[in-house]
């Protein structure tokens, strides 16, 4: 007899009463069907498809590149993977930043050729009325405060912020206004620990902290940082959990050797 388990999906409500529980919520980046089945099957909350992408799967400086045809691609690969994690994309840089009617049809046109879950938008006030838009159309909302690479140009490199009182008094009430608005978490990055506490203390909604602390009720990493496919990138936060980019080198090296070799393929590898 074969029993079929039955997945429970993780929605914004899940991630919402994990925060009132105090149970951490766990977030990696995913981008295509392979991985995101395994960190699915690992047990992640959620997957982020962030526009990292840019960086780590296309070799770009920043994320500016990415385009709403690009992020639908990578995230209707992961929606096609999971079955348990609830799947977020970043709407990309220059899709919601302008007009509210904009934003919004960007916002649905992901919703529906992704099957992604929700959107995670960067910025504060300045991008509140386009929020409170989507979020009204039904489809949930992850807000972006702190290190916000899509605004590289505007701080000049990716260095921690809101180290200064100014910017983290605004980046406290940023907060607050994105809660208002009715998104169901905010992703901190890049900032004081202490200032990530206080900001998760003082919302109702969870708060998914990279390189802001441990006082965040979740974090997140870029999957290709954390298993070590990205050379020469280690900043003071990020934990390496494998060493890929190693492996595969060692594993191409030998692949080399054994077809030259004659040795692969042998008897066995063959019709
Ligand atoms: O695009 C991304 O991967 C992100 C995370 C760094 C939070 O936004």
């Amino acid at each position: 007899m074969s029993v079929n388990k039955i997945i429970k999906r993780v929605t914004t409500s899940t991630i919402k009463d994990m925060k009132l529980r105090g149970e951490k919520i766990s977030m990696l980046t995913g981008y295509d069907f392979s991985t995101a089945r395994a960190l699915d099957e690992g047990g992640i909350d959620v997957i982020l498809v962030g526009d990292s992408a840019a960086n780590v799967f296309a070799g770009y400086e920043t994320t500016l590149p990415m385009s709403l045809d690009h992020m639908i691609y990578h995230a209707s690969a992961v929606s096609r993977a999971t079955k348990r994690a609830m799947v977020l994309v970043d709407l990309p840089f220059g899709t919601y930043q302008g007009s509210t009617e904009k934003a919004y049809e960007a916002a649905v046109r992901m919703m529906k050729e992704s099957g992604a879950h929700a959107l995670k938008m960067e910025g504060g006030i300045e991008i509140i009325d386009n929020i409170k838009k989507i979020v009204r159309a039904g489809i949930p909302v992850c807000g972006h405060l702190g290190l916000t690479p899509q605004s590289i140009y505007q701080f000049g490199d990716f260095g921690v912020r809101a180290k200064e009182e100014a910017e983290a008094s605004k980046l406290k009430s940023d907060a607050l206004a994105l809660q208002d608005a009715g998104c169901f978490a905010i992703v901190l990055e890049k900032i004081p620990a202490k200032l990530a506490t206080e900001v998760s203390q003082s919302l109702h909604i969870p708060t998914i902290g990279i390189g802001a602390g441990n006082g965040c009720d979740g974090q997140v990493l870029v999957v290709n940082d954390m298993l070590g496919l990205t050379k020469d990138f280690k900043p003071k936060f990020l934990r390496q959990y494998l060493h890929l980019f190693d492996d595969i080198a060692k594993a191409t090296a030998q692949y080399v050797a054994d077809v030259k070799a004659l040795d692969y393929p042998n008897e066995n590898e063959q019709y």
